[in-house]
């Protein structure tokens, strides 16, 4: 069985893709199969964060120049990356039946793959509630600002009314300690409860993390660091990834990945 995990957030700069890869990269050191696709189409950065280069991406799928197998990257750690690709205008705004196209031909990877996890784009649009919902378990990125509150809060919504979505793992970036983010998290609880039947789970949290930054620019993933820049943020880095290997499913509805059948 595959477990697919999607990262979200509303607001785009809070971390999504930095959580993704890392916990991609711990994933595979576990031995998991790990498979990380690239929704962030058109503007897809998670192999510039792993250091790869990209010949051909998702765009020369759907273009039918080339097929799954031939635009899959496999990373130094064992992760297969699925480029989203960069800078072709025709992924910013992908239609229903390309976005169906797309999951339906990484069912392909079903026996090959223990963990799918996606990288969603910024926003609240369609090919971002699509990916999110059609994955088995939902995570939102999210930082103590009420701009960073009020689009989870924008997102969760319509995931909610669009796609049944009934519950949301939480990770909260940028939190001064434990207590901090449980506190951002209780006050975005708080401001959401109200409006939303949804169940909410806090799954972890990140320090603002130089290491992890300093670990961007030089496009090493700061978990494949021999030795570790920051313990604290390796500590709730594997904390989040054991949260995640747990079966908390967010019980959308529609299409899901590894349903196609085979
Ligand atoms: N915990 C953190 N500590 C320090 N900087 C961070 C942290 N999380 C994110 N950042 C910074 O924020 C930037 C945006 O992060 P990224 O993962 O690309 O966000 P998103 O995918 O949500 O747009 C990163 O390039 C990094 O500089
Ligand atoms: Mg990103």
């Amino acid at each position: 069985m595959v477990k697919s995990i999607a990262f979200a957030s509303g607001k785009g700069g809070v971390g999504k893709t930095s959580v993704c890869v890392n916990v991609a990269i711990l994933l595979a050191k576990l031995g998991f199969r790990v498979s990380l696709l690239d929704a962030d189409f058109g503007m897809a950065n998670s192999h510039i964060m792993l250091d790869m280069k990209i010949k051909a991406s998702l765009a020369d799928l759907l273009d039918g120049d080339a097929e799954l197998a031939e635009i899959l990257c496999e990373t130094s750690t064992g992760i297969k990356l699925i480029p989203g690709g960069s800078g072709h205008i025709e992924l910013l705004n992908l239609d229903k039946n390309k976005r169906w196209k797309i999951i339906r031909a990484i069912d392909e990877l079903r026996d090959e793959t223990d963990f799918l996890l996606v990288d969603t784009p910024a926003g609240g649009s369609d090919a971002t509630i699509d990916f999110a919902a059609a994955c088995d378990e939902i995570c939102v990125v999210l930082v103590g600002e009420p701009t960073s509150f009020m689009d989870a809060y924008s997102l969760i919504k319509a995931m909610n009314l669009e796609r049944k979505v009934k519950r949301v793992s939480i990770v909260v970036n940028l939190a001064a300690s434990e207590a901090n983010a449980r506190t951002i998290f209780n006050n975005f609880v708080k401001a959401t409860a109200k409006f939303i039947n949804i169940e909410l789970e806090f799954i972890g949290w990140l320090p603002k993390s130089n290491a992890l930054q300093n670990s961007i620019v030089a496009r090493k993933p700061i978990t494949l660091s021999q030795n570790t820049p920051d313990r604290q943020l390796m500590k709730c880095l594997d904390l989040i990834s054991s949260e995640l290997q747990k079966q908390n499913f967010s019980n959308a509805d529609g299409i899901k990945f590894f349903s196609g059948g085979g």
